[in-house]
């Protein structure tokens, strides 16, 4: 048999046996997320071309090459989405969720359309599940964040999963940066017209290009993370004692570029050894500016985004089989929510809440400064049937207290035997 007709280039069907696994995907990211206390939230495939240009940024390869722009009948210029940060911080000002308690944490999923040349690993239009915490600027988020990616690809079974981490610091102290970098690298007789171009608009990118000669330019050129500001540099230090603690392997990577201009402090891309040229599988970082970017007040705000196709074909190359794809994923609800006032306690606790998702079991950290008392409303409003306190009297004691919500009882725990003794609460219910 024969059609005329074929999917359009660098589109793809999707079968039964892919869609399968995409299905697990989904699912697994759905019980991470949720059970860290995140929402699902569902925006719109095409938005007003504007958003994108404020956010993603002009000078970017997304906006002034890949958009899936066009006029729809009344004149109005709309763009299928390239991506769903943008879309979901208009989304949180157009909803008024800044007087919900904050951070306010949602996560999606769906297709994603770039107009990029297709080649195996990139298509014009792909599918992301991706989540978004807004409202904090506390270092444990962008932490938990990462955690969170990172068990994700390991329930998914893959293997071979490297995570790159840096810090871009502020658009002011990235600005000075720029204008340095620009100077140095054209001094450099090792760029073409077009890449003196292209260095003049954003010099950062020039990290992103390969050849010997241009990498040694871009290997001896001074880096944004050697130019942070104090507070950027100790909000980073914070988040590495964090992943630290809590035994979360990365490497430092003062050349990651990613292709957006929103991002400011933390940023992070996982890498797949398994997949080739295209071996980003998921990444994302901090945005503090977007939200006043897009006529909101300054909030800031976390995320990431994993691409399914690529997660699939590194499942795939790691030896995920047909029965480890239908295996059911674990829970979705919120399990422990921890209420931790004391600040040294911080990087003890953050390694808790990671052990418990390595159980399966949802957990997250309380990031709202706010008394113990509303956090503890909150925990009911959630419906968190255990609270894991950690005040300064107990942290003294090297302990913690279990508070079980729907029977009014709690009980201190010893820190050496948290972790077992909150898996067998969770397991007898
Ligand atoms: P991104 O890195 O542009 O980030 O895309 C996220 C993931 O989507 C990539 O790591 C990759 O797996 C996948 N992806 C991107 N483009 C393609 C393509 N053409 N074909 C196949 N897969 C692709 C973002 O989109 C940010 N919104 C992430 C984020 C969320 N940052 C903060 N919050």
């Amino acid at each position: 048999m024969a059609t005329r007709f074929q999917v359009p280039r660098g589109t793809y069907d999707l079968l039964p046996e892919d869609a399968a696994v995409r299905r697990r995907i989904v699912a697994e990211a759905r019980a991470l997320a949720e059970g860290a206390g995140f929402g699902q939230i569902a925006t719109p495939i095409f938005e007003d071309s504007e958003l994108f240009v404020h956010t993603v940024g002009e000078a970017t390869d997304i906006v002034s090459k890949e958009m899936y722009t066009f006029e729809d009948r009344s004149g109005r210029s709309l763009t299928l989405r390239p991506e769903g940060t943008a879309p979901v911080c208009r989304a949180y000002i157009e909803h008024g969720m800044h007087k919900l308690p904050q951070p306010v944490k949602l996560w999606y999923e769906g297709p994603m359309f770039r107009y990029e040349a297709p080649q195996a690993g990139r298509y014009r239009q792909h599918s992301q599940v991706g989540v978004e915490a807004i409202g904090s600027d506390d270092p444990t988020l962008d932490a938990e964040l990462i955690d969170l990616l990172g068990h994700l690809y390991a329930r998914l079974g893959l293997r071979g999963v490297r995570l790159h981490l840096t810090s871009i610091g502020s658009p002011e102290s990235r600005a000075e940066y720029a204008r340095e970098l620009c100077e140095v690298l054209l001094r450099s007789d090792a760029f073409d017209a077009e890449q003196r171009r292209r260095i003049e608009q954003n010099p950062m990118r020039a990290f992103d290009w390969d050849g010997p000669e241009v990498r040694a330019v871009t290997d001896a050129a001074p880096k944004m993370i050697d130019r942070l500001s104090n507070s950027d540099m100790e909000h980073f230090e914070e988040v590495r004692r964090l992943l630290d603690g809590a035994g979360i392997d990365y490497v430092i990577d003062p050349r990651l570029v990613r292709g957006l201009d929103y991002y400011t402090r933390t940023v992070f891309e996982f890498r797949s050894d398994a997949l080739g040229a295209q071996s980003g599988i998921g990444g994302g970082g901090r945005y503090d500016r977007l939200i006043e970017q897009i006529g909101g007040d300054p909030t800031p705000g976390a995320g990431w985004a994993t691409g399914l196709e690529r997660v699939a074909q590194a499942m795939d190359a790691s030896g995920v089989t047909a029965a480890e794809v239908a295996a059911p994923a674990n829970g979705h609800e919120t399990r422990f929510l921890f209420a931790v006032t004391e600040p040294a306690a911080r990087q003890r606790m953050f390694r808790a809440v990671s052990e418990l998702r390595e159980e399966g079991l949802g957990a997250t950290m309380e990031l709202g400064e706010r008394s113990l008392k509303s956090q503890m409303r909150n925990a009911a409003r959630m419906g968190v049937p255990w609270v894991v306190i950690v005040g300064p009297d107990e942290w003294s004691r090297a302990a913690a207290i279990v508070r079980n919500m729907a029977a009014h009882r709690q009980e201190e725990v010893s820190l050496s035997v948290l972790r077992r003794e909150l898996v067998r609460r969770a397991r007898v219910g």
